[in-house]
C-alpha cells in the first residue's frame, strides 16, 4: 500500500464541543437500557459498586489511553497504532474497526425499537394496561418480519446523515444540540420518578448491596459493561482522540469529565427505572424487556405518563443515535485518513452494508429465532462476539500496546506540552502495564471457570 496523501483531519472546534461529543457516545442504550436491568439482576448496589470500582480504576486508564493514542497518533486507530511503532499490533486495530462494525448492526436494531416507541407513545399505543399486554405488544412488535427492520433502517439513515456531516457540522454539532436535551430529559424523569410514593424503596434496593448475588459472572459482567459504557475497547476514542487539537486540553481533566458523565448517567438511570419499578410494585429483575415491558405499564398508570412514556423513548432514542454516530465513525474514519475516500459515500456505503448485516439480529427476534450457533441466536452471537469477546480483548491489548510500545512516544509527546502530568502519567503507566490487563485476565478466566 502506498503512504496516504496527508491531508488536513478535522478538529473539534470547542473544548466543550469535544467533552459532549465523547460523552455522547458513551451515554448509549448501555447506560439507559442495560446499566438498570443487569444491575436488578445482580445484586442491586452490590453490582452498581463493582462497576463503579472497575469504571474508575481499569476503564478510566483505558479510557485515556484510546485518547491519548488518538491525540498522538493523529489518524484513525489503524494509523495511529501504525503511526505510533505497530507491527502485529496493528492487527488488534483492524480487529476493532471490524468489531465496532458488527456492534452498530445490532446496536442499531435496537436503536429502531426506541424510534418505534417514540410512534407508540405519542399515539397511545404502549399497551402498557398491564405487564400481559406490554410483554405481547413488545413482543409481536420485534418479531414481526418488517416493522422493526424499517426502523433499522431509518435510524442508520440518521447515523449517517450526522456523520456524512463531518467531525464538526455533523457529530461536534449533533453532540451540542442533543446531549443538553439528553440531561434535561434525564432531570425531568428522575425527578418525577424519585417523587412517586413508594418510591424509596426502589432506591433502597438499588443502593443497599446483596454480596451474595455476586459471582465470578457477576464481576465480567461489570467488567464488560464498563468497557461498553465508556465506549473503549474498540477504537472509537482514539478516533475521538485523533480529532483533538495538537494544541493540547488537559487531557486527564477530560477524561475524568466524560467518565463522570458516563457513570452519572447510569446511576441516575437506575434512580429512575427502580424508583418507578418499585412505586409501581413490578419486578426489578425482568431482564432486557425492564425499559420496553415494564415501563409501558408504569408510564400507564402514573399521572402524567403520556408525557413521560414520550419523553423516556425520546431519551433513550437520542442516547442511542449519539452512541451509534461513534461507532460508524471508526470505519469511516480509517476509510478517509487511509484511503482518501469521500466522507460522506464512505458513511452511506458503510451504513448500507450495516444495515444488510443487522437484518438477521433483528429477524432473529421473530421468524429465524430458531436459527441459532452453539446455541445463539443471531443477535446474541453478534453481542457475545462484541461485547464479551472483542471489547475486553481489544481493551487487554490496548493496555499492553500503549503501555510498553507507545509508552515512549506517548510520554515525549505528553509530558512535553503537559509538564503538570508527571504523577498521572506515572499511575496510569502502571495500569496499563500491569494491573488492568491482568485482571483482564483474571476476571475473563475466573468467570469461564464459575
Ligand atoms: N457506550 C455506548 C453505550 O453505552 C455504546 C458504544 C458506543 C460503544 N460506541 C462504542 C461501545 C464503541 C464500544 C465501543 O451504549
Amino acid at each position: 500500500m502506498t503512504e496516504p496523501t496527508p491531508q488536513k483531519r478535522e478538529r473539534w472546534q470547542t473544548r466543550t464541543g469535544f467533552i459532549l461529543a465523547a460523552a455522547g457516545s458513551a451515554v448509549g442504550l448501555g447506560n439507559i437500557w442495560r446499566f438498570p436491568y443487569l444491575a436488578g439482576e445482580n445484586g442491586g448496589g452490590a453490582f452498581l459498586i463493582l462497576y463503579l470500582l472497575i469504571t474508575f480504576t481499569i476503564g478510566i486508564s483505558v479510557l485515556f489511553a484510546e485518547l491519548v493514542i488518538g491525540k498522538v497518533g493523529d489518524r484513525n486507530p489503524i494509523g495511529a497504532f501504525r503511526a505510533l511503532g505497530g507491527g502485529p499490533w496493528t492487527i488488534a486495530a483492524y480487529f476493532g474497526a471490524c468489531a465496532a462494525f458488527l456492534v452498530l448492526s445490532f446496536y442499531s436494531v435496537v436503536g429502531g425499537w426506541t424510534l418505534a416507541y417514540i410512534g407508540k407513545a405519542l399515539t397511545g399505543t404502549l399497551g402498557g394496561a398491564n405487564a400481559e399486554t406490554a410483554r405481547r405488544t413488545f413482543g409481536s412488535f420485534v418479531a414481526d418480519p418488517l416493522q422493526p427492520v424499517l426502523f433499522h433502517g431509518l435510524f442508520m439513515v440518521l447515523v449517517v446523515a450526522i456523520v456524512g456531516r463531518g467531525v464538526q457540522r455533523g457529530i461536534e454539532s449533533a453532540g451540542r444540540k442533543l446531549m443538553p436535551a439528553l440531561f434535561l430529559l434525564l432531570l425531568v424523569l428522575v425527578l418525577r420518578a424519585v417523587t412517586l410514593p413508594g418510591a424509596l424503596d426502589g432506591i433502597a434496593f438499588y443502593l443497599m448491596p446483596d454480596f451474595s448475588k455476586v459471582t465470578g459472572l457477576t464481576v465480567i459482567a461489570a467488567l464488560s459493561q464498563a468497557f461498553f459504557s465508556l465506549s473503549v475497547g474498540l477504537g472509537a476514542m482514539i478516533t475521538y482522540g485523533s480529532y483533538l487539537h495538537e494544541r493540547s486540553w488537559n487531557l486527564p481533566h477530560e477524561t475524568l469529565w466524560v467518565t463522570a458523565i458516563d457513570s452519572g448517567v447510569a446511576i441516575t438511570a437506575g434512580l429512575l427505572i427502580f424508583s418507578a419499578v418499585f412505586a409501581f410494585g413490578h419486578d426489578p429483575a425482568s431482564g432486557p424487556g425492564l425499559s420496553f415491558v415494564t415501563l409501558p405499564t408504569i408510564f400507564e398508570e402514573m399521572p402524567g405518563g403520556a408525557f413521560f412514556a414520550v419523553a423516556f423513548f425520546v431519551l433513550l432514542a437520542v442516547a442511542a443515535l449519539t452512541s451509534a454516530v461513534s461507532l460508524l465513525e471508526v470505519p469511516v474514519a480509517y476509510f478517509v485518513d487511509e484511503r482518501g475516500y469521500d466522507r460522506r459515500r464512505t458513511a452511506s456505503l458503510l451504513g448500507v452494508a450495516i444495515f444488510i448485516v443487522g437484518i438477521p439480529s433483528s429477524l432473529s427476534q421473530g421468524v429465524w429465532a430458531d436459527l441459532t450457533v452453539f446455541g445463539l441466536g443471531a443477535m446474541e452471537l453478534a453481542d457475545f462476539l462484541t461485547v464479551k469477546l472483542a471489547m475486553p480483548l481489544g481493551s487487554f491489548l490496548l493496555c499492553l500496546f500503549a503501555g510498553w510500545i507507545a509508552e515512549p512516544k506517548l510520554a515525549a509527546a505528553l509530558l512535553s506540552e503537559e509538564g503538570k502530568l508527571g504523577a498521572v502519567f506515572g499511575i496510569w503507566k502502571f495500569v496499563c502495564r500491569f494491573v488492568a490487563p491482568l485482571a483482564i485476565v483474571w476476571i475473563l478466566v475466573a468467570g469461564l471457570l464459575d
